[in-house]
């Protein structure tokens, strides 16, 4: 069985030490008898290593928003691999629809990213999702289609279950409610058949697709209890450390019910 993920990025939101402090603190506590979940924390880079710090001797990993599509060199501004390995970072987000629409982010840099994170030893987190527009007009799936091939190109086809999808429908993120959880499954489930289709249904099997956009507690019920939703990427509901413990709790309980354990 795929391990579930329970992860948070924490956007802009998490901007101070203080602040890394009073969040991440309350989660370590929170979380300490955890064995069945991995659970990540993802702040801004200046960030990373008083995070670090915190989450050490725990059994919550940290990572990155983002990464150079470069190693070293002149660009002003980037962080490459080698020092977010440095930070002993686990995860690197890549591709987040934030980062396509703000920064300009395409397949092609994200492409870039996703190899020089394996290079690092690092795992790279990959967005995808379609826009309210591509939804509407009916190509959504044809874009998602369309970042799973970008996202692998050049990746060894026995690494490929190293890298960790997020599917998150542009549309769903930072609304009220997140996506329905049947759409989202059979979203999944595509994404699936689509890393089937190029890698094989063993690679496609090994490899962990998540969620994100909007999850709540109710939601986070749901969303576990779909065959093809294999985590969670939570936001602004998991930045109150008490929703992120009572996220990672239910899917941990669901795991040992699911497993006997
Ligand atoms: P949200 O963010 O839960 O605040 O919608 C999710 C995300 O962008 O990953």
């Amino acid at each position: 069985m795929r391990k579930k993920i329970v992860g948070s990025s924490w956007k802009m939101h998490v901007n101070t030490k203080a602040q890394v402090d009073a969040l991440a603190l309350e989660i370590v506590e929170g979380v300490k008898n955890i064995e069945n979940v991995d659970m990540f924390l993802i702040p801004t880079f200046p960030l990373i290593d008083h995070l670090a710090n915190i989450l050490r001797n725990s059994n919550v990993a940290w990572g990155a928003q983002n990464m150079a599509f470069v190693d070293y060199g002149a660009y002003t501004g980037e962080v490459p691999a080698s020092t977010l390995a440095d930070l002993q970072c686990t995860y690197i987000e890549l591709g987040h629809a934030e980062r396509r629409a703000h920064f300009n982010e395409t397949d092609y840099a994200v492409n870039k990213k996703v190899n020089l994170c394996m290079d690092a030893g690092l795992t790279p987190l990959v967005c995808i999702g379609e826009t309210k527009a591509e939804k509407e007009d009916g190509v959504g799936r044809i874009r998602i289609k369309t970042q799973i091939i970008w996202t692998l190109e050049g990746i060894e086809i026995e690494e490929v279950p190293k890298v960790i999808f997020a599917y998150e429908p542009v549309w769903a993120i930072g609304q009220p409610e997140g996506a329905n959880p049947e759409y989202v499954n059979d979203m999944h489930r595509y994404i699936r058949d689509v890393i089937a289709s190029e890698y094989g249904n063993d690679i496609a099997q090994k490899t962990r697709i998540i969620y994100g956009g909007s999850v709540k507690l109710e939601s986070a019920h749901e969303y576990i209890r779909q065959e093809n939703i294999d985590g969670l990427f939570t936001g602004r509901f998991a930045l109150e450390a008490k929703n992120y413990i009572a996220i990672v709790d239910l899917v941990e309980k669901y795991v040992n019910e699911k497993e006997g354990l």
